[in-house]
C-alpha cells in the first residue's frame, strides 16, 4: 500500500521536478546543489537589470526617457554610433566593455531590429573602449546636436 503511495506522489511530482512553464519562463524545480547566487551572464538579463528600470521592459521609455525602439536611427548619423556607448545609463552600468558590447548589439537586435540601417555592424569590445576613454561632457547639449541633424535629414529619433 505504501509504495502504492510512493508511487502515485511521484507521478504528481513528475512534472514539478521536469519545470514548468510560467508568464516569465520556465520555472525550474528547486534543487539542493543548485547554486546560491544565479550567474547573469545573458544580454536580456542584464537590460532587465540595469536598463528596464528607466527605459522599460519593450524599451518603449516614458516621457522624460526615450524611446529605444527607433535606436537603430541613431546609427544614421554623424556621432550617433558612439553615442550610443557614451550615455551615462552605459558609462556607469559597471558592465565590461565586452558586456556593453553584447548588450547594445542585443538592445540594437532584439528591441530596435527594425530599425537597423543595412549593413550595421555589430559593436565590439575594443569599440566600446574607446568610447568609454572619451566621455561625452554635455550628453543633453550632444543629444541636442543629434536630434537637429536628425530633422535636417528627416529622420525621426525623438
Ligand atoms: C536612470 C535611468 C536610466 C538607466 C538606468 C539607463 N538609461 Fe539609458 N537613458 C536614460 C535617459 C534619461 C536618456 C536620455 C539621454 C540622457 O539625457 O541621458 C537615455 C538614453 C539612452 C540612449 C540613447 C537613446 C537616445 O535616443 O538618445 C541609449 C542607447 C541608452 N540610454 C541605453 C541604455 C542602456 C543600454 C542602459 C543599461 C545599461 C541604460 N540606458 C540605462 C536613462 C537611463
Amino acid at each position: 500500500m505504501a509504495s502504492v503511495l510512493a508511487a502515485a506522489l511521484l507521478c504528481l511530482a513528475a512534472p514539478a521536478l521536469a519545470g514548468q512553464d510560467m508568464v516569465l519562463g520556465r520555472q525550474v524545480a528547486a534543487r539542493v546543489d543548485a547554486p546560491t547566487v544565479a550567474a547573469t551572464r545573458q544580454p536580456r538579463s542584464q537590460y532587465l537589470l540595469h536598463c528596464a528600470g528607466c527605459h522599460g521592459v519593450d524599451g518603449a521609455g516614458s516621457a522624460a526617457v526615450p524611446d529605444m525602439r527607433r535606436l537603430g536611427n541613431l546609427l544614421r548619423l554623424a556621432g550617433g554610433r558612439e553615442f550610443i556607448l557614451k550615455v551615462p545609463g552605459v558609462m556607469g552600468s559597471g558592465l565590461s566593455d565586452a558586456q556593453v558590447a553584447e548588450l547594445s548589439n542585443w538592445v540594437l537586435v532584439t528591441l530596435a531590429g527594425s530599425s537597423l540601417p543595412a549593413g550595421h555592424l555589430p559593436f565590439q569590445a575594443a569599440e566600446v573602449a574607446q568610447a568609454r576613454a572619451k566621455p561625452i561632457a554635455d550628453v543633453g547639449a550632444e543629444r541636442r546636436r543629434l536630434v537637429e541633424q536628425a530633422t535636417r535629414l528627416g529622420i525621426a529619433i525623438d
